[in-house]
Parts: C-alpha cells; sequence; structure tokens
C-alpha cells in the first residue's frame, strides 16, 4: 500500500498579516515590511505554517490597498520592492510559506488602465465596464445594482448629456475589471508570474467569484440591502458567482502549474453553498478556499456540527481539504461575536454591522468561547487560518470615534454602518505604553487608536502567562502536528446535544457549548484545555483535546 503525504498546504495553518496593522518599523503609525519582517521570528514561533499578507501593493488606500494601482510594485509607505523580496527569503528561512493577496476583480481608479480610460485613450475603456446611463440623457445608472459598500454600483464620469458611467461593485475608486477582455486576462496571468518568479508560494484571491459578470450586465432581479448582496449565498445575481469565472481560474492554474515547489491559491468566494463553492476546487482550478460558514456559526453545538460536516463533505467531493476560518479583517472578531446571545441560526454576515446584536458585549464569556473555538478550528481535518490578534484573543472595537473611522463602508452607507474598522486595530506588541510596541517610539500615533487596556493582551503579557492565548495557540499549533494532521475522517460522538466533540485517529475533541458540566471519559488524558482546570469535567464555553492510552475502538 502506498501512502501519501500530504501536500503542506492541505493541512497548513496559515497566519494573516493585516500589514497596516501589524507591525511598524519606521514610526509613521502604519504598519509595514520592515516591521513584518522584524517579526517573523514570532510568527514562526508561534508555529504556523505560511503568511498572507493582505495587499502590500502601491494604492491610493480608498478601501485599506484593495484598490491596487500597480500590481508590481510595493505601496511606498510600506516599503520596496527589494524588502518585500527580503522578506519572502527571510520567511522561507524560516519555514514560512509566503501568499500574497491578488485583487483581480477591480483596479484602483488610479491604476495607469483607468486613468487612461477616463482621458478616453482608444481600446482602453474596453477593459473596464463603461456604458450609457438609462434616463433622456443617460442620467440614471444603467442598471439597478449596488455597491457592498453602499450606494449604486455605477459613478458617472461628467455631467454632459451622453457622459459614461463605470461599473464598481464595491467603492467608486475600485472600477471592476472586464474579464471578457483579453487583456485582462493576460495581465493577470503575467502578475502572477512575476511574483511566482520572487519566490511567492501562493495567492489569496480577492473576490474570487466576482470577475465575470452575467452577458449584458442585467438589473438583478431582488435588490437587497448592501450586506446581503455580497454575502447572502444567493443564486443567480448576474454580478456573482457566474460559471465563465471557472476558465479564468483553469489558466491560473496553467500558471501555477510552470513553477516547482508548487504555487498555490485560496479563494474568497461568498457563494450560495458548499456545493456552488466546490467548483471553484476542481482539479484544474484553485486548491482551496474559505469556507465562510464557520465565522457566521453562532456558538450551539448543533450549527457547528452542522457547519463542519457540509464543509468537509463539500470540499470532500473534489478532493480538497475543508478550510477553517474564524474571523478575517473584514468581520467583528472572533472574542465579540461570541460575547453576546448567540442567534439560532446562521448570520447572513456582519458585514452590516450590528447582526449579532446590540447587548452589552461580555467580552470574558467571548473569550472563553473564542478560546475554545480555537481548539475546534486547530482539530478539524483540512487547512486553517488565523487572523492577526486572535491568538492574542483580542476583541473588536466597537466604540472608536466616529471622526477616525476609515472604511469607505461608513461613507458610503451614508454614516449607518460602521465597517470594518474595529477589527483592524493596530496589535499591541508590549505591555508599556500607547503605541504598545506596534511602533518603534513611545507616543507615536497609529492610523487607528488602540485601547489602552490591551496592554494586558499584549504579546509581551501574554508571553509571560502560561495561561494565556498566545500559549493556547502555541501549544495547539504545536500539538496539532502529532495529534490531528494525518488524522483522518471526523467520527462525532453522541454525548450530548450541546456537546460537538469528535474522534480523529484516536484523538478526541470535546466542545461544550451548553450551560452545563461534561464529564469526560475516565481514561483520557486531557493533551489540552481552553481552561486551566480541566480534570474529568469539561465546564461550559470551553474545549478540550483529549488522548487514550489504549485505543478508543
Ligand atoms: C474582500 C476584501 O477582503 C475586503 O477587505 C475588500 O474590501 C473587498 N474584497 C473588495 O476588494
Ligand atoms: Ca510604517
Amino acid at each position: 500500500m502506498s501512502v501519501t503525504t500530504p501536500s503542506w498546504w492541505q493541512t497548513a495553518v496559515v497566519y494573516q498579516v493585516y500589514i497596516r496593522s501589524f507591525a511598524d518599523g519606521n514610526g509613521d503609525g502604519i504598519g509595514d515590511v520592515a516591521g513584518m519582517r522584524a517579526r517573523l521570528p514570532y510568527l514562526s514561533q508561534l508555529g504556523v505554517d505560511a503568511i498572507w499578507i493582505n495587499p502590500w501593493y502601491p494604492s491610493p488606500m480608498a478601501d485599506a490597498g484593495y484598490d491596487v494601482a500597480d500590481y508590481r510594485d510595493i505601496e511606498p509607505s510600506y516599503g520596496t520592492l527589494d524588502e518585500a523580496q527580503a522578506l519572502i527569503a527571510e520567511a522561507h528561512a524560516l519555514g514560512l510559506r509566503v501568499l500574497l493577496d491578488i485583487v483581480p476583480n477591480h483596479t484602483s481608479d488610479e491604476h495607469a488602465w483607468f486613468r487612461a480610460a477616463l482621458a478616453g485613450e482608444p481600446g482602453t475603456r474596453q477593459r473596464y465596464h463603461f456604458r450609457t446611463g438609462r434616463g433622456v440623457d443617460g442620467e440614471l445608472p444603467p442598471n439597478n445594482w449596488q455597491s457592498v459598500f453602499g450606494g449604486p454600483a455605477w459613478t458617472r464620469i461628467g455631467d454632459a448629456p451622453g457622459s459614461p458611467w463605470y461599473l464598481h461593485l464595491f467603492a467608486p475608486g475600485q472600477p471592476d475589471l472586464n474579464w471578457d477582455n483579453d487583456e485582462v486576462r493576460s495581465e493577470f496571468e503575467d502578475i502572477l508570474a512575476f511574483w511566482f518568479d520572487r519566490g511567492v508560494d501562493g495567492f489569496r484571491i480577492d473576490v474570487a467569484h466576482g470577475l465575470v459578470k452575467e452577458a449584458g450586465l442585467p438589473d438583478e432581479e431582488d435588490v437587497l440591502d448592501t450586506a446581503q448582496t455580497l454575502v447572502e449565498h444567493r443564486e443567480g445575481h448576474p454580478a456573482w458567482d457566474q460559471d465563465g469565472v471557472h476558465e479564468v481560474y483553469r489558466g491560473w492554474r496553467a500558471v501555477a502549474q510552470r513553477y516547482s515547489p508548487e504555487r498555490i491559491f485560496i479563494a474568497e468566494a461568498w457563494v450560495p453553498s458548499n456545493e456552488r463553492l466546490a467548483r471553484y476546487l476542481r482539479p484544474d482550478e484553485l486548491h482551496t478556499a474559505f469556507q465562510f460558514d464557520f465565522l457566521r456559526a453562532p456558538w450551539r453545538a448543533e450549527l457547528l456540527r452542522a457547519v463542519v460536516d457540509d464543509a468537509i463533505a463539500g470540499a470532500a467531493t473534489v478532493g480538497a481539504p475543508p478550510t477553517w476560518v474564524l474571523s478575517n479583517h473584514d468581520v467583528t472578531r472572533t472574542v465579540t461575536r461570541f460575547s453576546r446571545s448567540q442567534p439560532t441560526h446562521l448570520v447572513g454576515t456582519d458585514w452590516e454591522r450590528g447582526r449579532w446584536g446590540d447587548e452589552d458585549p461580555d467580552h470574558i464569556l467571548g473569550r472563553k468561547r473564542a478560546r475554545a473555538a480555537a481548539l475546534l478550528q486547530l482539530a478539524l481535518p483540512g487547512t486553517a487560518y488565523v487572523y492577526q490578534g486572535e491568538e492574542l484573543a483580542l476583541e473588536e472595537i466597537e466604540d472608536l470615534p466616529d471622526e477616525v473611522r476609515q472604511d469607505p463602508t461608513w461613507s458610503q452607507s451614508g454614516f449607518t454602518d460602521v465597517g470594518r474598522d474595529g477589527c483592524r486595530i493596530p496589535l499591541p506588541w508590549n505591555a508599556t505604553s500607547a503605541p504598545y510596541g506596534f511602533a518603534p517610539d513611545d507616543g507615536a500615533a497609529t492610523w487607528l487608536p488602540q485601547p489602552a487596556h490591551w496592554a494586558e493582551h499584549s504579546v509581551e503579557a501574554q508571553d509571560r502567562d502560561p495561561d494565556s492565548t498566545l500559549n493556547l495557540y502555541r501549544s495547539a499549533l504545536r500539538l496539532r502536528h502529532s495529534l490531528w494532521r494525518d488524522a483522518g475522517d471526523v467520527k462525532w460522538l453522541d454525548v450530548g446535544p450541546e456537546v460537538a466533540a469528535f474522534e480523529r485517529g484516536g484523538v478526541q475533541c470535546w466542545v461544550n457549548t451548553g450551560e452545563t458540566d461534561v464529564r469526560l471519559p475516565e481514561v483520557a488524558t486531557v493533551a489540552l484545555s481552553s481552561v486551566r482546570a480541566v480534570d474529568r469535567l469539561l465546564p461550559p464555553d470551553a474545549a478540550a483535546w483529549l488522548t487514550f492510552a489504549e485505543p478508543t475502538e
């Protein structure tokens, strides 16, 4: 019998570096490549296998770098291409793979292509979606599509009768590319090769389900609110999840295949089901895709079980590993999501804030649950993503002053949706004074303000506390290799409706989402738990990993 060792990306734990908020090397209050380089040893000691860096390309920052002006360079306030190459080499030397974030649905309005299009240079508008408007003089948008950030998905260039409009599913500074145009296709294959040539191991694909639009850009039938437009898992919307997008990824896979060691893709695709998602994961397309149901699931065992089963089954139909994500830079931080009463169904999304309720958050409770959720996530088969600060159990900062908010969601929603700044606060590295080691000098202002109480949640404070969440993650990541990595299928244990407990390869993971203690098997050894004193009883809002001297079957 031949045993195939899984490729690294099939079991990897990937740490998401939100570069603006990770570490600032030069003291301007904005994270950068130098800061990241200095902190690579921290990531390697944490025990992750790879990093995914949010967009680091030159950008006017209409959407925190998801508006790219040049795909082959580095944003000057983050550093230089030489520094980026040094980072890639240093990460590799530490055994960390490097994934970048490619943004193919749209460019910045300051990208050379869009400037040329605005200037009316021949042959350049076909690269985007320019259309004449409706109404007598074309004064109404060409169709009824809404921007994900709020308001119409169209902006008109000029007021003269007949002036065209351009499509932007996100901010006006993010014009959508026209993927029916061959130049667009070849340009992106070339950009992938540019970074693969520089040693990059793969890409997270931004809005992977958005590139190709239904021919003719027809009206959408039911206009829903903006948040639902992106993630409400709707079938048949003419802007999303069109069959034609798969041809694009077949081309990308062919580019990746030219390289050794293997280069990989991870899709950000908010699609109606794991069945639809699996289509992106066919063997000649992408390697992995975030399964976002996990971050939409409330703290309820029956829903967690259902989400896990559905994700595993969906990925298995195409032989892909499931991919677990508890949070990212677009959604409420896990601690806060679990700090309030939990709904009885999967939450649509919280791109529109407040969906998790407006009760006062109980962060102590939220932290317990977030720690337990981490043990669940890291025990499952497949790959897992950890968003920076999750390993510190940071909470969402929900009371930012309005005047510091930067997310375009805030203004485009007419100041009704506070957006995503609260999960993007610069990390606290030490326990002294602001900016808590984020920047080299004490007193330096950061691009979003940090709360003073984060000193106690800083890396330094948690490093010396054996019970800290940081040390829990370190232990979990270390143990994951020996206990879970090659452990096989999930077999649920029938131990009560409010417990999500399963076995994989003779090791068990128990998660108690109920309100009473749960008795653990007598013969088990607690290899790791999210609370300190687990003896035979697992308290509410806790998880444990169990090993057995004798096989359990
Ligand atoms: C998804 C990204 O994660 C988000 O931050 C961004 O605003 C949109 N795509 C648009 O690029
Ligand atoms: Ca900086």
